[in-house]
């Protein structure tokens, strides 16, 4: 295994206000291998925003440095980077293959293979007969399929996902993350993936970041050792209860 991702003694502080300041961040050591799925959980303001939007270079550290494979990160890594949000985000005025196709677009690539490729991502999250419809004609959940298919378009290197299905039903939720999961088993990004939900967090992740209440820091790492490829089974299993059980603990709420 290699280390694509490092952060090192990463701290972070807002200064909202000249006589205020507000430490998001304590300190935090990651390394994160190729090819890894790693979720974050902890509570509401913390840091988990902070920390995708310092790796994606929107914001920059108050102390500490990230490192792509080595490198301190500069601003040519931005092209390594996928990102999807809460919210869908697409261009009301552009059908559904070409809200997919805009990243390509803007990097000026060649669009007879962007075009077959984001064909394929659609196809593969359930969308092919609704390439040339408008994003609002879709529901929540198509449409986050569509932002995942936008991310994955220039098969990103590194995925940022921040609480990408907080706002789908429990039933869609689960279908998109084993989606997202069969997708990310042939493209093999490394992922960083932020969310409230422990099930969630267990069930796609290799690792999960435990986080403590602001200032954020890592509070510890789960394994978690569950086979591949996860499937509605594994949520039975001793171990995912096991694991689930050890981040409720650590984030102080009572056991299942
Ligand atoms: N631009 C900003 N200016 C000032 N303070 C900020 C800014 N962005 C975030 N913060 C503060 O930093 C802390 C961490 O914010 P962040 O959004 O990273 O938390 P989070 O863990 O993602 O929370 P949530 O789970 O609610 O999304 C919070 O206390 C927040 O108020
Ligand atoms: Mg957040």
């Amino acid at each position: 295994m290699t280390t694509l991702l490092s952060l090192e003694g990463i701290k972070k502080t807002y200064w909202p206000a000249s006589n205020q300041t507000i430490t998001a961040l304590g300190k935090i050591d990651l390394e994160v291998q190729d090819r890894e799925f790693i979720t974050i959980v902890g509570p509401s303001g913390c840091g988990k925003t902070t920390i995708l939007k310092l790796i994606s270079g929107v914001l920059k550290p108050t102390k500490g440095r990230i490192l792509v494979e080595g490198i301190p990160l500069q601003n040519s890594h931005r092209q390594l980077l996928g990102m999807v949000f809460q919210q869908p985000a697409l261009l009301p005025w552009r059908t559904v293959l070409d809200n997919v196709l805009l990243p390509c677009e803007v990097k000026g690539q060649d669009m007879h293979k962007a075009r077959a490729l984001a064909e394929e991502l659609l196809g593969l999250v359930g969308l092919n007969n609704f390439i040339n419809r408008n994003p609002r004609e879709l529901s929540y959940g198509m449409q986050q399929r569509v932002s995942i298919c936008r991310a994955l378009i220039s098969d990103p290197r590194i995925l940022l996902m921040d609480e990408p299905f907080a706002a789908l039903d429990a039933i869609t939720r689960f279908e998109i993350s084993r989606l997202l999961l069969e997708i990310w088993s042939v493209k093999k990004n490394t992922v960083l993936f932020v969310t409230h939900n422990i099930q969630e967090a267990v069930f796609l992740a290799d690792r999960v970041v435990v986080m403590t209440p602001r200032p954020g820091r890592i509070a510890s790492i789960v394994d978690v050792p569950l086979p591949r490829p996860r499937t509605e089974k594994h949520l039975y299993d001793p171990s995912f209860s096991s694991c689930a059980e050890t981040i409720h603990q650590l984030l102080g709420l009572n056991a299942l």
